[in-house]
């Protein structure tokens, strides 16, 4: 799935261009999000589905490996929320997009064991007003929101999350990777100035009819600054 060029032919791409991407940033922070048990759908899409509950366990103890102040982008189900929440940490600061899942998001804030800072925000729109080397860890996971954003939504994050975290700092993120990074990826995390780079293999189980997902592994980035 991630490759270094959009592949028309794959599976994810196909799915998302059938739903459609017509503006739907411009009604993404109001529009009805359609929670079930398992799944989280905003504008026909499929956000987010609880069969990745093993793999945000991952990326939350990844994020929060050297606790302190952890970044998380996107709320989604708030299952990687749940996981960061049992690690021991400073603060849990969460920026968030949807009015909806923002609602869940203050909910889960209330009930928290650490502190939670909420932004109801697109981070591009308020990460320029967090000061440098303030994190010790980030956890990204959001949506693509225009087509060209599919499979490289993470990407124009990587130079934010450099500059965010102190030395030492852990950033990982929803990889859109099978068991490896492509080369594209690691020009990315390279340009923004990371340099140790690994990572962990998680093994999934999608339903067959999961739009985004058909693989039974899926890779959790462990870049550290
Ligand atoms: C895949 S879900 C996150 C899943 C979450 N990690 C969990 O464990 O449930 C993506 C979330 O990111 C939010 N989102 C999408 N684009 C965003 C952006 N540019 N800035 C902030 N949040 C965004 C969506 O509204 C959605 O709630």
């Amino acid at each position: 799935m991630g490759g270094d060029k959009f592949n028309p032919n794959d599976f994810t791409y196909q799915t998302r261009i059938n739903i459609g991407f017509n503006n739907i940033k411009g009604k993404w922070s109001s529009a009805q999000a359609e929670f079930s048990d398992n799944s989280l759908r905003i504008c026909g899409h499929p956000v987010m589905e609880r069969w990745e509950d093993n793999y945000m366990k991952t990326l939350a103890d990844i994020a929060t490996f050297n606790g302190g102040v952890i970044l998380e982008v996107g709320f989604g189900l708030g299952i990687s929320a749940t996981y960061i929440q049992k690690n021991k940490i400073v603060r849990h600061i969460i920026i968030e997009a949807n009015c909806d899942v923002f609602q869940k998001a203050k909910c889960f804030a209330q009930n928290a064991r650490y502190p939670v800072q909420l932004i109801f925000s697109f981070w591009e729109d308020c990460i320029s007003k967090m000061d440098d080397e303030i994190l010790d860890g980030i956890l990204f996971d959001t949506y693509p929101l225009q087509a060209n954003e599919i499979h490289k939504n993470h990407f124009n994050f990587f130079n934010e999350a450099y500059r965010l975290l102190k030395n030492g700092g852990v950033f990982t993120y929803y990889s859109d990777e099978i068991n490896d990074f492509s080369q594209e990826h690691l020009k990315f995390l390279a340009e923004a100035g990371f340099k140790k780079i690994s990572s962990r293999v998680c093994e999934v189980k999608p339903p067959a009819d999961c739009q985004y997902w058909q693989n039974n592994t899926i890779l959790a980035p462990i870049i550290i600054k």
